[in-house]
């Protein structure tokens, strides 16, 4: 199957690595959590403040679902995970059903909080399950058992984006398209996000 399944904590770097995946593969990319958006008709947060977890997690099982029935057809795809989706039983096996390789973005836990309150500052992204540091340290361990069952563990300190999607081509054995550098328009795309307070 011609797709990829990024994931990792918060922070990690899963949709800003998964868009450069995309670029070098020439594969579309896509956030599951902005299909999960789109499916709801709210956002992320919204559904978090308004419904709470569990109905997030449902939303979130569903939206992968149909995610991966459509690549079933054969279509292919970098895709990005939010943090919490993979320490969920249902939503690994599905995609290991499916035999897609799952890539692990990680970083120490201290970077991933730095990435976060960075993110939070200057692009106002907003994670309703970021809470204190102490928290997060504690759910990033709770979870890394479950991320640590992808099929490549990549890390991701020190590196830039661009690097780390070339490790993850080179890794998978997938030919990449191009080394080009970005062009003007999807480095004007980049700033758009940003303005709109997207996850990088
Ligand atoms: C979550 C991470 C978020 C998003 C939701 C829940 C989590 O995605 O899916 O807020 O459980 O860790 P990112 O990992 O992209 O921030």
């Amino acid at each position: 199957m011609r797709a990829v399944v990024l994931i990792g904590f918060m922070g990690a770097g899963k949709s800003s690595v998964g868009r450069a995946l995309g670029e070098q593969l020439g594969w579309p990319f896509e956030d599951l959590d902005e299909r999960i958006e789109r499916r709801e008709r709210r956002t992320v947060p919204e559904i978090f403040r308004d419904s709470g977890e569990r109905t997030f997690r449902e939303a979130e099982h569903a939206a992968l679902r149909e995610l991966l029935s459509e690549l079933d057809a054969g279509n292919e795809r970098v895709v990005a995970l939010g943090g919490g989706a993979f320490a969920q039983k249902e939503n690994a096996r599905l995609i290991e059903a499916c035999g897609v390789p799952t890539v692990f973005l990680d970083a120490s836990v201290d970077e991933l909080w730095r990435r976060c309150q960075e993110q939070a500052l200057q692009q106002r992204v907003e994670r309703p399950l970021l809470g204190s540091g102490e928290s997060f340290r504690e759910l990033y361990e709770a979870r890394r058992p479950h991320y640590r069952k992808a099929s490549l563990k990549q890390d991701t300190g020190g590196k830039t984006v661009a690097e780390i999607a070339a490790e993850v081509v080179q890794a998978l054995g997938l030919g990449s398209r191009s080394t080009a550098p970005r062009s003007e328009a999807s480095r004007s795309e980049a700033r758009s996000r940003g303005r709109r307070g997207q996850k990088q």
